[in-house]
């Protein structure tokens, strides 16, 4: 068996190797219409090695049928690679502190429910609050966010299998990115590696402005991204 790893082909596709599952979830949402959690929708037959395109064009997704080549596909990676926790912002509540890496943001929404994660770290010494705060941050596919316990100094993090789901995001009638779980190795073009984490989100629609990361492109419109840089700040980093 070859090591589990996600390779990026310069401008083409990702290559997996080790036999890594591939799964299909869809995004569900509340009856107040937030998002809330990913629910299981099809396992792809095993294989060793697979190629997932990156284009976003390819007739036979989710898998690369070389489409990249004729469309000229400029996959660029253009993602920071400082460390995770040198680039987050810190916000603390009386038992929990939440770094954010806003430019990770795939926006798929979890962290909006009762008020927002920011609200219910602010009312974490209600059990309640701090609950679904902890559910909004470990659910978070990018890994935007990672909530910590302040008593223990430890994070919060599901215990994810190595695997990539294939998000469908139900409520924008859309694909969503790859969901990489469980620390799987991604090696860039140039064949440096990217900080290995529990979860990240790679696009696979082509559009992304921080490739090889989802910056929800495939759902938003270029003034929404915008409105989202200028509130955090992100053209100025
Ligand atoms: S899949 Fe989200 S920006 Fe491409």
């Amino acid at each position: 068996m070859s090591s589990r790893k996600i390779k990026i082909i310069k401008d083409g596709p990702y290559r997996v190797t080790g036999g890594i599952p591939l799964y299909q979830q869809n995004i569900v949402t509340d009856e107040a219409g937030h998002t809330r959690e990913l629910i299981d929708e099809k396992e792809f037959p095993a294989r060793e090695t697979y190629t997932l395109c990156r284009c976003g064009e390819s007739k036979d997704k989710p898998y690369c049928d070389g489409t990249h080549v004729s469309i000229g596909f400029d996959g660029t990676e253009t993602a920071s690679r400082k460390p995770y926790i040198e680039r987050a912002e810190i916000f603390e509540g009386p038992e929990l502190k939440l770094t954010d890496c806003h430019e990770l943001c795939d926006h798929s929404r979890f962290c909006l429910r009762s008020g927002g994660i920011r609200k219910l770290i602010q009312d974490s010494s209600d059990q309640e609050a701090k609950k679904t705060a902890i559910e909004e941050a470990m659910i978070c596919p990018s890994g935007r966010l990672v909530l910590w316990d302040k008593k223990t100094g430890k994070s919060f993090e599901k215990e994810f299998k190595q695997s990539i789901v294939l998000i469908r995001d139900e409520q924008k009638q859309c694909e969503g990115p790859l969901w990489v779980r469980g620390k799987i190795p991604i090696e860039s073009a140039d064949g440096s590696f990217y900080e290995q984490r529990n979860r990240v989100t790679l696009c696979r629609c082509g559009k992304s402005e921080n490739k090889p990361y989802c910056d929800g492109s495939h759902w938003m419109t270029a003034d929404m991204k915008l409105k989202f840089r200028k509130k955090w700040g992100l053209d100025k980093k």
